[in-house]
């Protein structure tokens, strides 16, 4: 199900706006938040807060994060298996997409697990209050540091190269005592290309990531060594965005095979980890399956491999990320100045840009907008939108049609949930905006707005370099 125009709309921001939302509307397959609607005052409304408003009340830019978009997309991904799998699942939400204190309660409330890339991200987790039982920690270089902070949380370690194997067993033959067995999942690179942006892309077998399949045994023979490391499970990640629905099939078939190859090493392999992937809706002409589709696809390509090889069924986990909190996610900011270079282009910029959201400079991404003030106003002119950065490359949108636009109009930016503020930066000495999380006409700050006094909080200035009065 998609996105419908609401009757009538001529070309304007109502276009976006998601129409009639039943119970199966696939969150990731919505440009505006599910609760997105249109007010009296043609304002673009979203989780019952006029967002024009909303801007004027915490300051601009400002993430505008939708409650019950996250929410509807978790119990999707919880539903969805519980209806295609016949064994035990986990969801865990990969929290490189937008991890902090408050999106973390959320995904946990909903029963999901995490993933965790740092020890930043695991001590945000845990600070989150999240059982450390469902965090599952990722990365192929993590620190001696990190690793001991994993162990002593007690989560389960993704290891990801030889490194980190020796590490791990030189940790835990430190002590006296024998430690508790270390629950760890190996990553392997499956060698199953799929159609993304070259940087997204994981499951090649030139990748960065994993052990190289060939490695197999001799891994397997080594972790069947070691008393301290229990192998529950083994992991794969194929990349990101990804609207396909057979690489995802046949990694299923993939992994049940390796899934095989450790019974015959007597390791207790019991989970597999297929990673995330499902990609979101950033335009129109994007479309992605919906998460119901995506979770039956690599439910019945695990049951049916499982039942090929006469194997059990393994505790089964999916690992997303952006189609959990993409769509659930706006940032607002302000019009300001505008040039117009007649018969070339005209440039309509606003007061943030790359440094609070570096997907358009970074992988070229496209992304809609609206006048969040002027919801209904018809989109006559062709502009570019260019944030405040001193760089040529910081345009947010290349090409877009909008309403003739003024300062202090509110443009709304659409599907910014994911790998947005995470990948945010003080570039130019910018402040990080804030972040708002809207649910039934309420807002409250998750992410308080940077001051200048934050961006010089870890500047210091040696005694020989004060200015001498
Ligand atoms: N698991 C692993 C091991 C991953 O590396 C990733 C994403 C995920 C899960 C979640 O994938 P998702 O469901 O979000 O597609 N910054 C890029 C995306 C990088 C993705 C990195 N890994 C972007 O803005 O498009």
């Amino acid at each position: 199900m998609v996105s419908t125009p609401v009757t009538g709309a001529v070309n304007s921001g109502r276009q976006y706006l998601p129409g009639s939302i039943t119970e199966a509307a696939s969150p990731n397959q919505y440009l505006l938040p599910l609760t997105a609607r249109l007010n009296p005052q043609d304002h673009l409304e979203i989780g019952g807060c006029d967002v024009p408003a909303l801007v004027h009340r915490f300051g601009s830019p400002l993430y505008i994060l939708d409650e019950v978009t996250l929410r509807t997309a978790c119990r999707h991904y919880r539903q969805a298996f519980q209806c295609y799998y016949p064994g035990d699942a986990l969801v865990i939400y990969a929290s490189k997409a937008w991890n902090c204190l408050a999106v973390c309660a959320i995904v946990a409330a909903e029963g999901l697990g995490i993933d965790v890339v740092s020890g930043g991200e695991l001590y945000t987790a845990l600070q989150a209050g999240v059982a450390p039982d469902t965090i599952y920690f990722h990365g192929n270089n993590k620190s001696v540091e990190e690793l001991q902070l994993a162990i002593d949380a007690g989560c389960s370690i993704v290891v990801d190269n030889w490194l980190e194997l020796k590490t791990l067993t030189q940790l835990c033959s430190g002590g006296q005592e024998q430690p508790t067995k270390i629950p760890i999942l190996l990553r392997l690179t499956p060698g199953i290309e799929c159609h993304t942006h070259e940087y997204i892309r994981t499951g090649h077998l030139d990748s960065k990531f994993g052990f190289d399949p060939d490695q197999l045994d001799a891994v397997f023979a080594f972790v069947r060594q070691q008393p301290s490391l229990e192998c529950i499970g083994l992991h794969a990640h194929i990349g990101s965005q990804i609207f396909e629905l057979q690489p995802h099939h046949d990694l299923a078939g993939v992994m049940v095979q390796w899934m095989s190859k450790a019974a015959q090493y007597g390791l207790p392999v019991r989970e597999l980890d297929i990673g995330g992937g499902l990609g979101i809706r950033y335009t129109e002409s994007d479309d992605p399956p919906s998460i119901d589709e995506w979770v039956r696809v690599v439910c019945q390509g695990i049951v049916q491999a499982c039942e090929r090889q006469n194997l059990p069924l393994p505790r089964l986990i999916a690992e997303p990320g952006r189609s959990l909190i993409g769509s659930a996610c706006v940032t607002a900011y302000t019009i300001g100045s505008q040039k117009v270079i007649p018969g070339v282009r005209t440039y309509v910029t606003v007061d943030g840009g790359m440094s609070d959201n570096p997907r358009p400079i970074t992988y070229q991404s496209v992304y809609r907008a609206v006048v969040a003030n002027r919801m209904s106003a018809e989109a006559t002119e062709t502009v570019a939108i260019a944030g405040k950065h001193c760089e040529s490359g910081d345009i947010v949108i290349k090409q877009t049609t909008l309403p003739p636009t003024q300062p202090g109009d509110t443009l709304v930016v659409l599907a910014t949930g994911a790998y947005n503020y995470s990948m945010a930066s003080n570039y130019n000495r910018l402040a990080r905006p804030a972040a708002v999380l809207v649910n039934a006409g309420e807002a409250n700050i998750i992410l308080q707005r940077e001051t200048y006094q934050d961006l010089i909080q870890h500047d210091r200035l040696p005694q020989r370099l004060h200015p001498t009065l």
